[in-house]
């Protein structure tokens, strides 16, 4: 078997174009040179980028040799050129720091060696290139396929890995990254997302020094909640919105993750990103592959606003489903009733949906179960009837009224959980995730159904199935999961407890997968107790997402910055609510900057307040294209400054909204002018101040329309929001 790869491996640089071995150019100006027989260069390239992988002609092995701005003559690679890092370190022979993979073959030997076996090229289309290099151990019957997606004009890679059992019994992993990536650097600034429930995105920046750091979770049913699955990575210094090098990364991926960052004893910093292998040594069987979730990941080197930028396009284009259709402004019921509704309030509260000019209307929690009704959050859960008490005429008749109103219905969901007090709990307790031995640990008085189960995905699949079968007007779902995994055991499992996490998260990609082949382009909204599982796995199956249940404006002002790094503002739910107590001009323009949508008493407005609601949402349904798919500028920190200003500029430069948010203010603070990003300098435009409130103006924008060039408003800039805290003021820039 030895000699038998020995032997291809040979054919394959004396061949380089048989079996598939290929040097492949993804850039057609890319110069590519083969001076050294005996080294194998594989190019990974976007429009802007290269990552360039070497196979050594002397050991056979994969590495990383350069990473960064896209190289016009690769020349210098080959031979002894470029770096020694191997691009997926294992664990058992000669690597002395983390790997990215590490197992235990079935005859006890702990060691696992990969060598490169063959490369190859998919064009998916002229924008979408895959790269797959399969590597595998001279010994043993395992192969490693590292697999990169290149997104050319955005600028994002995606990366992957599979890796297939052929041996005769089963195998261990006990890791199993997506990413190992290499940097050498001078020093290396970590920044970090992290946060708690109601107080998600926080932001922290470090240097990282010799050693190990991870960012992790081991919350099972969701990515996160104290930290979450994305981080920048600057090189050399710390990069602001507009310069300095990096690398932004994420895992799409719904549960527990791990982002390892190793400094050698040389400076050299390695990234292993992927699953977290706490508690989770995965038990392959013979002919199975084991197929890691992506690593996600852009390069900038004009700092972290052009890395978004990336991101958000990519988000767009391929990243969350149906990225680029038009979303729903909504009313939900939420915050205004809790679980104390009945036919009579909810129909008021579909006129109400109407009256604003909003799309749609969203039932929350508390519509079902009889025996054990759903009253409060102690009981029902997982009883998917209407309850008879408070919606006698079933959803169809809610269904119908909206309709007959035209306007959309929506309901909500928490198809995963169970609430003890239920008939769920009653019938099935072996699908529930719980210790045979202990007590069962509560979160939010539920536990958590064992998805690994199939007749529990089946039950799954039916709770949505069932309902869009047989009320086929709702028009929209509000997904939610509202607890982590504790004290879990799955009846189903058996012995293979620690295959929970991982199985966990692909059993609920199976039971999307199944209700997106159905319902292709049916709008779902994720959420999970707030922001708990945004990431770009579940995200390829929602259209947009509930970051936090902190709805007060001026903590979201903050939270929704934070998101903004890594997920474009169409997918962020923002509503209008009764938190906090700022005008409901500040409230309205926060939540505008995302998918906005309202969670207020309606009737309790005034008529002022209800005039000047409509018109905001008139003129977030004229803008809603900008600020959607418009880029993104960052223009001033609410973490350096009192205040927080950004923009979104559409791709022609003709039109931009400008959103300015005055937090808190100091004794005689003033402020510089705002200068504007994005715009062509050569065009003129005219300034209007929108969203205002009679009397209200708080800008030093003329009254009335007046023009300036683009140069001028982004060298020169504008003087607004006038200092008085928690005011803000919404601009629309038009050529
Ligand atoms: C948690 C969500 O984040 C809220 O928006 C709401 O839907 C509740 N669950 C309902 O129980």
């Amino acid at each position: 078997m030895k000699k038998l790869l020995t032997l291809l491996f040979i054919l394959n640089i004396i061949f380089p174009g048989a079996n598939g071995i290929f040097v492949p150019a993804n850039s057609p100006d890319r110069k590519q040179t083969m001076n050294s027989p005996q080294d194998i260069l594989i190019p990974v390239g976007t429009k802007n980028t290269d990552l360039i992988f070497r196979v050594n002609g002397s050991d056979g092995r994969l590495y990383q040799a350069y990473f960064g701005m896209k190289l016009a003559n690769t020349e210098n690679l080959m031979g002894s050129g470029g770096q020694d890092h191997l691009a997926y370190a294992t664990f058992g022979t000669d690597n002395l720091f983390e790997p990215a993979v590490r197992m235990t073959h079935n005859d006890g030997n702990p060691s696992l060696d990969l060598v490169y076996l063959s490369n190859n090229v998919e064009k998916l289309s002229d924008n979408v290139i895959v790269t797959n290099i399969l590597l595998k151990d001279p010994v043993y019957a395992i192969e490693v396929t590292l697999h990169f997606k290149s997104y050319i004009a955005e600028d994002v890679i995606e990366q992957w890995v599979e890796i297939v059992q052929k041996e005769t019994n089963p195998v261990t992993l006990f890791n199993y990254a997506s990413s190992m990536m290499h940097f050498d650097a001078d020093k290396y600034w970590l920044t970090q997302f992290h946060g708690d429930w109601a107080e998600e995105m926080k932001i922290q920046e470090s240097e990282l020094t010799s050693g190990i750091k991870i960012l992790d979770t081991k919350l099972g049913t969701r990515a996160h909640m104290y930290q979450t699955p994305v981080f920048f990575l600057s090189l050399n210094n710390k990069s602001d919105e507009n310069t300095g090098e990096l690398i932004a990364g994420t895992l799409g991926w719904s549960g527990n993750f791990r982002f390892l960052f190793e400094v050698d004893e040389k400076g050299s910093l390695r990234v292993i990103s992927g699953i977290n292998p706490f508690a989770s040594e995965y038990s392959v069987q013979p002919g199975k592959t084991f197929k890691t979730p992506s690593f996600i990941f852009t390069y900038s080197n004009h700092g972290k606003g052009l890395a978004s930028r990336n991101l958000h396009h990519w988000a767009e284009n391929y990243g969350i489903m149906d990225g680029n259709k038009p979303r729903l402004t909504l009313l939900n019921n939420w915050e205004t009733t809790y679980f104390d509704f009945n036919e009579k309030k909810l129909t008021s509260l579909l006129d109400d949906t109407k009256k604003m000019g909003l799309d749609l209307f969203l039932l929350d929690d508390g519509w079902f179960a009889n025996k054990y009704p759903r009253n409060d959050d102690r009981a029902g859960l997982g009883d998917w009837q209407e309850n008879k008490a408070k919606l006698p005429d079933g959803l169809g008749y809610l269904v119908k009224e909206a309709d007959s109103r035209g306007v959309k219905f929506g309901i909500w969901i928490e198809p995963e959980m169970v609430n003890p007090k239920s008939e769920l709990y009653e019938n099935h307790p072996d699908w529930i995730l719980k210790l045979p031995n202990r007590q069962e640990t509560y979160f939010r008085n539920q536990l958590v159904l064992d998805l690994t189960n199939p007749k529990v995905q089946e039950f799954v699949y039916n709770i949505v199935d069932g309902m869009l079968t047989r009320f086929p007007g709702i028009g929209f779902i509000k997904w939610d999961c509202n607890r982590m995994m504790t004290s879990a055991y799955s009846v189903y499992l058996k012995d293979k407890q620690s295959n929970l996490y991982v199985d966990y998260v692909n059993s609920l990609y199976n039971i999307l997968d199944r209700l997106r082949k159905k319902y292709p382009h049916f709008p779902i909204m994720l959420c999970s107790g707030g922001g708990g599982r945004v990431d770009y796995g579940a995200l390829r199956y929602f259209t947009e997402f509930w970051p936090s249940d902190d709805t007060d404006p001026l903590e979201r002002v903050y939270i929704q910055w934070g998101y903004s790094f890594f997920f474009p503002s169409f997918a962020v739910c923002n509503h209008v609510t009764s938190w906090g107590k700022q005008s409901l001009k500040f409230k309205t323009d926060v939540a505008m900057m995302g998918k906005m949508g309202y969670d207020i008493p309606v009737n309790e407005l005034s008529e002022k307040e209800l005039k000047f609601s409509q018109e905001a949402i008139a003129n977030y349904k004229r803008l809603c294209d900008v600020i959607w798919h418009g880029d993104l500028y960052r223009l001033i920190s609410p973490y350096d400054e009192n205040r927080a200003v950004l923009m979104y500029v559409n791709s022609s430069k003709s039109k931009a909204v400008l959103f300015s948010y005055t937090l808190n203010s100091r004794y005689n603070q003033t402020f510089n002018p705002v200068k504007m990003q994005g715009l062509d300098p050569l065009k003129t435009y005219t300034i209007k101040e929108i969203n205002t409130v009679p009397g209200g103006r708080q800008s030093q924008i003329a009254e009335t329309e007046r023009s300036y060039t683009g140069e001028y408003l982004m060298k020169i800039g504008l003087n607004i929001g006038n200092g008085t805290p928690l005011t803000s003021n919404v601009l629309e820039i038009t050529e």
